[in-house]
């Protein structure tokens, strides 16, 4: 057999395709390096990715703060778990409690979000001697199965549901329905909410619905959990979108940008949660690593001494004024947009990826998504309006025609 790294770009996706199992439906592009807002193809093709690396790649690719921490850190050690203590990782929890919510007291560290959320469940389910979770529709929490549970999205449930705990799920945005929810005899553990529902397609609801949330919480003795594993690490403008809402939940859960690119994942406790929590209540061996530990630290460091939240709101407003004009219906808060067309967006996808530009898709076929990174230039962001116009401009001329 050739060797991977003499195998054409063909080759290569044929060995994956073959080797790998075929859960994930992948663009056409080998991937050979990434750097800032571009990657570049094993051809040496050029793509500007505002599919952020699956919402990662909050900073870019390869920031070179991170690149440099984790290097260096590798140096020293690689891993080790939570039975020792690691000054990597007392530095970097206390730069992630310094940026989030004061309210937030304690971290508890892992290494992806569906694993952040299965943790949020069972901690709300310890602090309240209660079982039972509400959800709303369109909610996604992640695939392996307490988070599954809370995931609405019936593609994803399927073949599973046998084995899930409690969950229903209400309407996104009505407050009535989460009242008779929160209303239900054996009491609720927790209510987990996307804040912006991304992979449904950006929807979002007002900061009086959010308000409303935290006050049926608290009437119910209920946990509120805010998924922030897009939305988070501030994504969005602020460091939880809960700031935005002027409520706190009582956990947050992170994952996707916290790290870079290196897997980290954390769930950020309140006091109340904090002090129904013991030794062994929860645990996992990579959680809280070195390299995971070096990474967050480094991302931490470029977001707050770069200030790159403040760059969220001006990517936004960029490029919300270079593509209203073609129409539609544009979503979301700062770096996570959203823009439902009158038409499936697949072609759109397609055409941008032609001019060499990577976007998302979502579970609504009229709806794609833009995760660009907070690094992104103003340059950058008009290669992507220009790019947007050549590929929708022909489209709707062609509309008139008919
Ligand atoms: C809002 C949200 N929560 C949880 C997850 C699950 O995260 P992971 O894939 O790291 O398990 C995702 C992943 O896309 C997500 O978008």
């Amino acid at each position: 057999m050739t060797s991977p790294a003499a195998m054409t770009r063909d080759e290569l996706m044929q060995l994956e395709d073959r080797l790998q199992l075929r859960t994930y439906n992948k663009l056409p592009i080998v991937v050979e390096r990434a750097e800032g807002s571009w990657l570049w193809d094993v051809d040496g093709r050029r793509y500007l990715d505002f599919y952020g690396g699956h919402c990662v790649a909050l900073l870019g690719h390869a920031h070179p703060r991170v690149v440099r921490a984790v290097t260096e850190q590798s140096r020293s050690i690689l891993f080790y778990s939570n039975l020792v203590y690691s000054p990597v990782r007392a530095r970097a929890a206390k730069k992630l409690m310094d940026l989030a919510p004061c309210e937030m007291k304690q971290v508890f560290f892992c290494s992806t979000g569906t694993e952040a959320n299965e943790t949020a469940l069972k901690l709300a389910r310890k602090a309240t001697g209660r079982a039972r979770v509400v959800a709303m529709d369109g909610d996604f929490h992640g695939r392996t199965m307490g988070s599954l549970a809370a995931t609405s999205h019936q593609k994803y449930r399927d073949g599973y549901e046998k084995v899930f705990p409690e969950t229903v799920f209400v309407p996104f945005g009505d407050e009535a329905a989460l009242r008779e929810a929160l209303r239900h005899e054996a009491g609720v553990a927790a209510v987990i909410v996307e804040p912006i529902q991304s992979m449904a397609g950006v929807t979002t609801a007002p900061a009086s619905y959010f308000q409303a949330m935290r006050r049926l919480c608290d009437e119910a003795g209920t946990m509120l959990v805010f998924d922030e594993v897009q939305t988070g690490v501030g994504r969005t403008g602020t460091f939880s979108i809960s700031d935005r809402y002027g409520m706190r939940p009582d956990m947050i859960t992170l994952a996707k940008s916290l790290g870079s690119g290196v897997p980290v994942g954390a769930v950020l406790v309140n006091q109340k949660i904090a002090d129904t929590v013991g030794y062994g209540d929860q645990g996992t061996t990579f959680g809280g690593g070195m390299m995971a530990m070096a990474a967050m630290e480094a991302t931490l460091d470029a977001l707050r001494e770069d200030g790159l939240m403040e760059r969220a709101t001006e990517i936004h407003d960029r490029i919300f004024d270079g593509i209203r004009k073609y129409g539609g219906t544009l979503r979301g808060e700062g770096c996570l947009i959203g823009l439902e067309a009158s038409r499936p967006v697949a072609p759109i996808l397609k055409g941008l990826r032609d001019e060499g530009v990577i976007a998302g898709g979502s579970l609504d076929p009229n709806v794609m998504r833009l995760m660009p990174p907070l690094t992104a230039t103003d340059e950058e962001v008009d290669f992507f309006i220009d790019a947007f116009a050549r590929v929708v401009e022909p489209m709707l001329a062609a509309d008139h025609e008919d």
